[in-house]
Parts: C-alpha cells; sequence; structure tokens
C-alpha cells in the first residue's frame, strides 16, 4: 500500500509544521506514560507513524548503546534520527517492519486515520516479545471546541469548522475519533495485560503552539472542508482566529493506553 488514506501530507510545508508542533503539545504526557512503562537499556522498541522523530529519539537515548528503536513512517523527510534510532519508510499497513520481537511499541495518532486499524493492532500485539509493551496514543471523541473570542460568531465558526472537518471529511476519509476509548478494549481481546489508560487534555490560546497546529491542520484539508459546504469567509475566519490572542480554545483530548504481553 502506498499509505494513501492518510487525510494530511507529512511531505508537504503545512505537514512539517504540524509534526513539529505535535512534540510541544504531546511528549510531555507521552513521556509520563513511557516512564511508567520504565523503559530499560537493551530494549528493541519500535515507532509506527514517527512524524519529527521526538519519542524515537527520546526511546533511543534510554535504550541505548546495546538497544534501539526502529521509527517507521510512510514519509520520512521530516524524520530526524540520533544514534539509535533506524530510520525507515514503511507503510505499517504492509506489516510490522523487521527487528523485532519488541519489548516497546508505540504509535500516536496513526491508527485513528487508517481503516485496518483493529488487524494492525493484532500484528503489533503479534511483534511483541513476551512482557513486551504496546502504548497507543490517539485523540477521542470530545473535539476542540472555542471557550472565548471576541465575539460569538467566531466562536461558532470554530466549532463549526471543527465539526466538519471531523465529523464530514475526516470520517469520509475512514478517521474514527470514537477509536481512541476502544484501544483498551482491543487490547484486552488481544491478550495483553495490565491495561492503563489516561486522558490529558489544555487550553490553547490564539498564536500558541495549540492554534498554529490547528490552522496547519484545517489547511492540508482545505479542498474537502469547501466541498462539504464550509464557505472561504469562513475558512478565512477560522485562520485568523487561530492567530487572534482574544481567542482561546481546549485542544484535543488525548488519550494514551498501554498493555503488556505476559511473561511466558
Ligand atoms: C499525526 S502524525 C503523528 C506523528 C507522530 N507519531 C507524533 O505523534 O508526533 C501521523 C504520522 O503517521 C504517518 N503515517 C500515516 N499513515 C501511515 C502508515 N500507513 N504507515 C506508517 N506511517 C503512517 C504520517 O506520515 C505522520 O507522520
Amino acid at each position: 500500500m502506498d499509505g494513501a488514506e492518510y487525510i494530511l501530507d507529512s511531505a508537504s510545508d503545512l505537514g512539517r509544521e504540524q509534526l513539529a508542533s505535535l512534540p510541544m503539545l504531546l511528549d510531555a504526557p507521552t513521556h509520563g506514560m513511557l516512564e511508567g512503562v520504565g523503559v530499560q537499556p537493551g530494549w528493541r522498541c519500535l515507532d509506527v507513524g514517527a512524524g519529527d522523530g521526538s519519542i524515537a529519539r527520546w526511546l533511543a537515548e534510554r535504550t541505548g548503546p546495546t538497544g534501539g528503536v526502529v521509527a517507521v513512517d510512510i514519509n520520512t523527510d521530516f524524520l530526524v534520527g540520533r544514534a539509535g534510532v533506524d530510520i525507515l519508510r514503511h507503510d505499517i499497513n504492509d506489516g510490522v517492519p523487521p527487528g523485532g520481537p519488541f519489548d516497546l511499541i508505540h504509535a500516536r495518532l496513526v491508527l485513528l486515520h487508517l481503516s485496518r486499524r483493529k488487524e494492525i493492532l493484532k500484528d503489533l500485539v503479534d511483534a511483541l516479545a513476551p512482557g513486551g509493551w504496546l502504548v497507543i496514543g490517539e485523540y477521542g471523541a470530545r473535539l476542540p471546541y472555542a471557550v472565548s473570542a471576541a465575539s460569538r460568531s467566531d466562536i461558532q465558526v470554530f466549532d463549526r469548522v471543527q465539526d466538519v472537518g471531523h465529523n464530514v471529511v475526516g470520517a469520509a476519509a475512514g478517521q474514527s475519533m470514537r477509536w481512541a476509548h476502544e484501544v483498551g478494549d482491543h487490547m484486552d481481546a488481544a491478550g495483553l495485560v495490565d491495561i492503563y489508560a489516561f486522558e490529558h487534555s489544555q487550553t490553547t490560546i490564539g498564536g500558541g503552539t495549540g492554534c498554529h497546529y490547528h490552522r496547519s491542520l484545517i489547511l492540508q484539508i482545505d479542498a474537502p472542508l469547501l466541498a462539504a459546504g464550509i464557505t472561504e469567509d469562513e475558512l478565512k475566519r477560522y485562520c485568523d482566529l487561530l492567530l487572534d490572542p482574544r481567542f482561546r480554545a481546549w485542544f484535543y483530548q488525548f488519550i494514551c493506553t498501554r498493555g503488556h504481553k505476559p511473561r511466558l
């Protein structure tokens, strides 16, 4: 496969901006989850859809020099490595890459985009070593929503673009915002134990990292948004709002779930 179902374009400037924002927004809670796992020197890790590589680098620092990380993505142009990170251009629909069995597999904001997400989760579980951990971070069903803005209609514009972006454009492309809430049950059905999840969110203000991220996301899907009924004026107002310091919104609901394979 060629990763064609991923609705965003990691090879574009907007895609690069989006990937560069994610570590600032989500690495702290993700590090907390991975610290709870207790990553050890010597571990073999896999990062699926590694983006800019921030989590792969963090893992390599802790697993080296005897362990290491395989970092895969359908587009590796912006994936920055370091010692201990093997970068591989790979579509996870084509199977788990070589280098396993893995002591830890991490995938953040990837499976929610992929229609074969349930099968892929099973493949990832199969690729775990006994005792190995699977950590999956996704956005949940509570979408970002505006809290304050210069006018009531600005708030309505933000909420409408979010609604159409996810419930029409994203849904048509096979995205699931329910998946985050189902991951634990699928881990359980696949035989993982000690399943644990947390959720994290924050508010973000116009001009801040979270708002720049929203802007880079929506501009990557401007054509399908317009086709779905968002007007040019709404799109422009949405983008202006995200740079307006009077604007404040709740960011995505980030849900991170982990479980491990029983030891033999
Ligand atoms: C939303 S970004 C998340 C990046 C990174 N995991 C993070 O959270 O910072 C999704 C990433 O998954 C990659 N991706 C999308 N479909 C993929 C596939 N089928 N196989 C591997 N990677 C994929 C994209 O290129 C992109 O880098």
